[in-house]
């Protein structure tokens, strides 16, 4: 037997959470609370197991295929259980001309792992503007932002991780 996808703790926040929410939309739109409601299950999980998205498709009165198409759209949302440290480079335009592509070569070899591969502790993967051109380059470890990147700097960071 599979172990239970929320501990009673989780569930009682989950449910509660997702009552929370539906009290700010239409009760003939629930479906429009899609996502925070997976942010909710994320912030619960760490990711969006399976059966945790057809539990937020059931209580949003929607299909689950729904809460798929909506997780797969935003890189933010996990489908798969990701590494401890997911390690988002910015390599648009900004970032790129202040040496994104240098830095994420030395973070592939610093950390001996491949960009756009998810590991055990780093997932490291190039990622779209993150509205910090000014201060490029930039990063985002989990959810927090980085900029003004140097290798020093990133030594340092990194360090911080251990
Ligand atoms: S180009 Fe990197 S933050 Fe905008």
């Amino acid at each position: 037997m599979s172990d239970p996808l929320f501990t009673q703790e989780e569930y009682r926040k989950f449910d509660e959470g997702i009552a929370e929410l539906l009290l700010h939309y239409p009760s003939d739109r629930k479906s429009a609370a899609m996502l925070p409601a997976l942010r909710l299950l994320q912030t619960l999980k760490g990711w969006l197991p399976p059966e945790g998205m057809e539990l937020v498709a059931q209580k949003l009165e929607t299909h689950k295929e729904h809460a798929y198409e909506v997780a797969t759209f935003y890189v933010m949302y996990h489908t798969q259980k990701p590494a401890t440290y997911v390690i988002d480079v910015c390599t648009s335009l900004s970032c790129s001309l202040r040496g994104a592509e240098g830095l994420l070569a030395f973070l592939e070899q610093k950390l001996d792992i491949r960009s756009g591969v998810n590991g055990e502790r780093y997932f490291l993967r190039e990622a779209e503007c993150q509205a910090s051109c000014g201060t490029a380059p930039c990063f985002q470890i989990n959810e927090d932002h980085f900029e003004n990147l140097t290798v020093q700097k990133v030594e340092q960071i990194l360090e911080n991780l251990k």
